[in-house]
């Protein structure tokens, strides 16, 4: 119901600031605070994304939350307590780091909780509900709006730690999907806001397969992409880490690929280019992503530069566009 709802909303808010407060307050805390110090997250940062500790003990927000009169059983479909016979109640995210995910209006509506070990799953995420749906929702999406309108730019990132990585390192127009799956709404609130999506991904298998999908949805919902790519076994954060702020905006972000070079190197990994009958395939297939290209110039500009990169006729792969700008009509 909607009075559940509020009632949920509102324990999110109290729960962001219980477990902000106890990273800095309390010993189990320190843990949590030292292992994010040690990723190079500054207190600005934590402070600024309201980062979190759930301490280890199993029941003391059941203790809290029932202290400000919520009932455990709403607490449970909010995904704070998790139970097995409506008996005994377990914190979900307990020792877990606690990155608030908020709405687009700065509300609270769900947690991302991080093991600062080897635990499994390394991200626990609140459950899907009315109020929680990762499939529509931008992590940062509401601190990052006014910096994206101004630069009229938006860096789409996997995960928490690359945004608040990004934003260290000056980068403040910065959106996580939450994992490598970014849907169509998430696509139609970019592009409410932003025409131009710079995609960086992490740079392994996962990362570049979800760049392709991802730059599909962005195209088709008219986003202009650009592609930040990083080396294999890299993501933003740790690429910030290693090399520093400065040497990731140069050598990624200033760097980054037009959609058409993204695809040009992305599909080769499919074809086995030595083969003659793959290769003509994987050509055909580029000029079939080279009609989508709304610029005749563009268009002429990837034409030519696979005709050189094959030695193929310019004359007959424009003859081949053609007749697939004419199928398309
Ligand atoms: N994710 C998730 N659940 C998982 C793994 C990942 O929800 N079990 C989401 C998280 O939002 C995560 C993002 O997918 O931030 C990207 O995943 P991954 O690259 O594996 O994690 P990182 O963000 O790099 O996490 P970290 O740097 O803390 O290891
Ligand atoms: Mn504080
Ligand atoms: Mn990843
Ligand atoms: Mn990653
Ligand atoms: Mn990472």
């Amino acid at each position: 119901s909607a009075s559940e709802e509020q009632s949920i909303l509102e324990a999110y808010q109290w729960l962001a600031k219980l477990y902000h407060h106890l990273l800095y307050h309390t010993k189990d805390g320190k843990k949590g605070l030292e292992y994010l110090h040690q990723r190079g997250f500054t207190d600005e940062t934590i402070e600024r994304f309201q980062i979190g500790f759930s301490l280890p003990s199993k029941d003391f927000i059941v203790k809290f939350l029932e202290k400000k009169g919520y009932h455990r059983q709403l607490m449970v479909k909010a995904g704070f307590l998790i139970t097995n016979d409506q008996t005994n109640y377990f914190d979900r995210f307990s020792g877990r780091i606690i990155f608030p995910i908020r709405n687009a209006i700065g509300k609270t509506v769900g947690f991302g909780g991080r093991s600062i070990g080897d635990q499994e799953p390394k991200y626990l995420n609140s459950p899907e509900s009315e109020l929680f749906q990762k499939s529509k929702l931008l992590y940062n999406f509401d601190n990052a709006r006014s910096e994206i309108r101004k630069r009229n730019e938006v860096i789409l990132l996997e995960g928490y730690a690359d945004v608040l990585a990004l934003h260290q390192a000056g980068v403040p127009n910065v959106v996580a999907s939450l994992g490598t799956s970014f849907t169509d709404s998430q696509a139609n609130i970019i592009r409410r806001y932003v025409e131009t999506v710079v995609i960086c991904f992490d740079g392994d298998k996962a990362g570049q397969n979800a760049t392709y999908k991802t730059l599909k949805l962005l195209k088709k919902v008219g986003c202009h992409v650009k592609i930040a790519m990083l080396p294999n076994g890299y993501d933003p954060d740790q690429y910030i880490q290693e090399y520093g702020a400065d040497d990731f905006h140069q050598t990624i972000l200033e760097a980054s690929a037009s959609e058409m070079t993204f695809l040009i190197s992305h599909l080769r990994n499919e074809y086995n280019l030595n083969q003659e009958g793959d290769r003509l395939r994987y050509v055909e297939r580029i000029i079939s992503e080279i009609a989508l290209l709304d610029s005749s110039i563009e268009r002429d500009h990837y034409l030519r530069e696979l005709s050189d990169q094959f030695s193929l006729s310019f004359e007959a792969l424009q003859q081949d566009l053609v007749t697939k700008l004419k199928n398309s009509e």
